[in-house]
């Protein structure tokens, strides 16, 4: 009997979207053979070259982030997570999956951007990665691309609202990717903030010697949130209700937004991150400079907002957290805007901390266990056409599986944890809830608390276009 690739994951709680049930998980080289009775397994004969005892802990599908920035250049720098690091920090988190974004350059080729990425991304990753396109020069060939990108397997596109002279596209741009997706099945990404005011309102800080890195989440003001919200679903409805993907929600005025757009019934999603469930605005009002490593669009809000988005996590008004993981260090990148916060790299790290952040959310009672899988593996897999391989623990799924120890207790810090990057958002946060072993495609990334993955494990994933259903 050929034993090798063949695990047994014995006497755990599976938890997936739809299920829990106490049952053993037979992995047989990439995939998830089977679900059995506990126990039962050794009696029907069938036996595993290696057997992890999950007693007292879940078996959850491995996570998918389908919103993470590695290596990303964001004016004078680079977010310092390479594909190397960054996706081994999300198999620590339990994170299996990531979605990351190329960046069209105007006047360039999608295809250019997506090959570009590809290299960077080739022979380093951990853990499964995939690709968004973000488009910033909408013209007659990068909309014929976008089909052919389509049936390559890259089926989703982000488009700006926001960074006027840079990644901004006009209504008009907008509205052309929006039929064009309408017409060939992808799905349209909306960075919605209405940057052209707000560089009228940064303008104005500065000139008025208001530079401090608390003045970002003044001037991007929550209702250029929600206008921009407001406006990008209806661009989705004159395009012939093609769907749309809000990312990085944090305002609850743009939560309304599409709360009142989906009770119309409109394919309209919505992501939230953690740093906007987590965290508020007075970390950007912290001493000294400190508040830079706050900074990321759109900005962290008042505390008041953090209701709304758990609110729309349960009501299925928002759909899916993922980070928008795109760490920048405090010494020498968030430095670079001391004096004028509109030059500080906008985003936060957090890929390795979504799972256990959304699982003490969990232990807070805000969300149900199932809730917590479908938020973080099975929504994001279905969104981005990676379900039935990703997000779930079934006959025939990859043998993405994380063993999670629902009691162990830890403390982020920077100190402790493997993202490439000098701080951490959420230094000395007490949470419950560990990872404890992780299978990527049937391969031990991470096996009781010690790393044995490989860079180059991580394979590139074409997806199918958007299998979420209202
Ligand atoms: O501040 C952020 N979110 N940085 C990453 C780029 C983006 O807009 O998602
Ligand atoms: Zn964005
Ligand atoms: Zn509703
Ligand atoms: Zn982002």
């Amino acid at each position: 009997m050929r034993l090798v690739g063949r695990i047994v994951i014995r006497g755990g709680l599976v938890v997936t979207a739809a299920d829990e049930v106490e049952a053993d998980v037979l992995v047989e080289g990439e995939k998830v053979v089977a679900l059995a009775a506990s126990g039962s397994v050794e009696a029907e004969g069938w036996t595993a070259g290696r057997v992890v005892d999950a007693s007292g802990k879940y078996v959850i599908p491995g996570g998918v982030d389908a919103h993470t920035h590695m290596e990303l250049p964001f004016g004078a720098t680079v977010a310092s997570d390479t594909f190397e690091t960054g996706t081994v920090a999300a198999a620590w988190g339990g994170t299996t999956t990531i979605v990351d974004f190329a960046v069209q350059e105007r006047g360039r080729a999608l295809r250019e951007a997506l090959d570009g990425w590809l290299g960077r991304a080739a022979g380093g990753c951990a853990v499964d990665y995939a690709f968004h396109v973000i488009v910033s020069d909408v013209t007659e060939s990068s909309l014929r691309e976008m089909d052919r990108l389509v049936d390559e397997g890259v089926t989703s596109f982000k488009l700006f609202m926001a960074y006027p002279g840079v990644f901004l596209s006009d209504d008009g741009r907008i509205l052309r990717a929006m039929q064009r997706a309408a017409g060939n099945g992808g799905l349209v990404m909306v960075h919605a903030e209405n940057g052209i005011a707000i560089d009228v309102l940064v303008e104005q800080a500065l000139a008025a010697g208001r530079t401090e890195p608390r003045y970002h989440g003044e001037v991007r003001r929550a209702l250029l949130e929600s206008e921009a919200t407001h406006r990008a679903i209806q661009l989705a409805r004159v395009a012939g209700d093609a769907p749309l993907y809000v990312v990085h929600v944090s305002a609850r005025e743009a939560v309304a937004e599409l709360a009142r757009a989906r009770d119309e019934g409109l394919p309209v999603f919505g992501e939230t991150c953690p740093q906007y469930l987590f965290l508020s605005d007075e970390k950007l009002a912290g001493p000294g400079f400190e508040g830079a490593k706050y900074v990321c669009s759109t900005p962290l809000r008042p505390r008041e907002h953090q209701a709304a988005l758990w609110r729309a996590l349960r009501t299925d008004d928002l759909q899916v957290v993922s980070t928008d993981h795109c760490p920048f260090c405090f010494v020498g990148q968030k430095e670079l805007g001391r004096g004028d916060f509109s030059r500080i790299p906008n985003g936060l790290p957090g890929v390795e901390h979504r799972m256990d952040l959304l699982h003490q959310a969990v232990v807070d009672g805000r969300v149900s266990r199932r809730r917590w899988i479908e938020l973080a593996c099975a929504a994001p897999a279905r969104m981005f056409g990676l379900y039935g391989r990703k997000g779930t623990i079934a006959p025939g799924s990859d043998a993405d599986v994380v063993v999670y120890d629902p009691r162990a207790e830890q403390t982020i810090s920077a100190a402790t944890h493997h993202m490439n990057v000098d701080y951490s958002a959420y230094e000395g946060l007490r949470v419950t809830g560990r990872v404890e072993t992780v299978l990527s495609r049937g391969r031990f990334v991470i096996d009781g608390r010690r790393f044995t993955g490989r860079a180059g494990h991580g394979v590139f994933l074409p997806r199918a276009t958007c299998q979420y259903v209202n």
